[in-house]
């Protein structure tokens, strides 16, 4: 299906930690649109997950670098258009951690500490990013820099816990960076707010089955895969959306503005 849509644009791509990954599919999409990319993940990843392995598929660089320090992105932002010899083009936030989640805290009886580190990696990330890269003088005139989202931002899923509303913050960062991201350099700053996904950070939500078998039946169209994420990403990515700026865009097969499928009518009839 590749029409070489992003040849000869510069991207860096974080979180692909294995092969579930949805960073791990756009990052395979974008190289075979013919873009070149840069792969990043925590220093953690290198012994946890299989980035290294990734990048020696694609036969491209690995430059590990922990969101929450200034110092490790100003590293792979300056890493990268080294790597690239010149700027970049477009950007993935595929980063998301909730400490309170992972201890299965009540979202009622939430550490403090632990909050402030969840919003740290999911969100003040992209803002720390967009900051460094913004400073660097980073990105190329129309430019797209690109965060995931989920639609706990927007409506109540009582186990998404914290995540919610760092999902919430995150998108807000995206409205407010964009503002200022376009005005200066024509760059568009979006998120797209994606189906529940089986990947390491999906499943670790209490509840994850429901969510996912719930929102397949809600939608239309099902539930959309990592893969055609990537898809999404791709477009998002090329020249073909270049006015498209500071939004959160449903990638989720309808499931946002579906009140009730016809399935659970019939599920819920007497
Ligand atoms: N899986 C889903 O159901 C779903 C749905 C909507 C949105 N999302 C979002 O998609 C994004 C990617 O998640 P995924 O589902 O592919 O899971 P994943 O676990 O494969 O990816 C999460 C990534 O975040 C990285 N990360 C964590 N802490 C970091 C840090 N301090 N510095 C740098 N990287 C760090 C991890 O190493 C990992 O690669 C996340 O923002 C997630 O919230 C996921």
């Amino acid at each position: 299906m590749a029409n070489q849509i992003l040849k000869g644009k510069n991207g860096i791509i974080f979180g692909a930690l294995n092969e579930a990954s949805i960073a791990w599919k756009v990052a395979e999409q974008c190289v075979a649109e013919g873009a070149n990319i840069v792969l990043t993940n925590a220093p953690v990843a290198a012994r946890v997950g299989q980035t290294e392995e990734l990048a020696k598929k694609l036969n491209v660089p690995l430059i590990y670098a922990d969101v929450t320090k200034m110092e490790d992105l100003q590293t792979l932002v300056s890493g990268s258009m080294a790597a690239f010899n010149g700027k970049i083009d477009f950007v993935l936030h595929s980063v998301g951690m909730s400490l309170n989640v992972r201890k299965k805290n009540p979202y009622i009886d939430s550490n403090y500490e632990y909050m402030h580190q969840s919003f740290d990696i999911s969100s003040m990330s992209f803002h720390r990013l967009m900051q460094t890269l913004m400073k660097a003088d980073a990105m190329n005139d129309w430019g797209s820099i690109l965060a995931l989202s989920y639609i706990a931002a927007q409506r109540t899923f009582p186990d998404y816990g914290e995540m919610a509303d760092a999902k919430a913050l995150l998108e807000s960062f995206a409205r407010s960076f964009g503002y200022h991201y376009g005005k200066s350099k024509k760059v568009r700053v979006n998120t797209i707010s994606q189906s529940p996904t089986k990947t390491t950070a999906g499943s670790g939500v209490g509840g994850f089955d429901a969510f996912y078998n719930y929102a397949d039946t809600m939608s239309p169209l099902g539930n959309a895969s990592a893969d055609q994420c990537a898809q999404y990403c791709v477009s998002l990515f090329s020249d073909y959306t270049r006015m498209v700026t500071m939004q959160n865009l449903f990638h989720d097969g309808g499931f946002s503005f579906t009140g009730i499928s016809t399935d659970l009518m019939e599920k819920f009839s007497d």
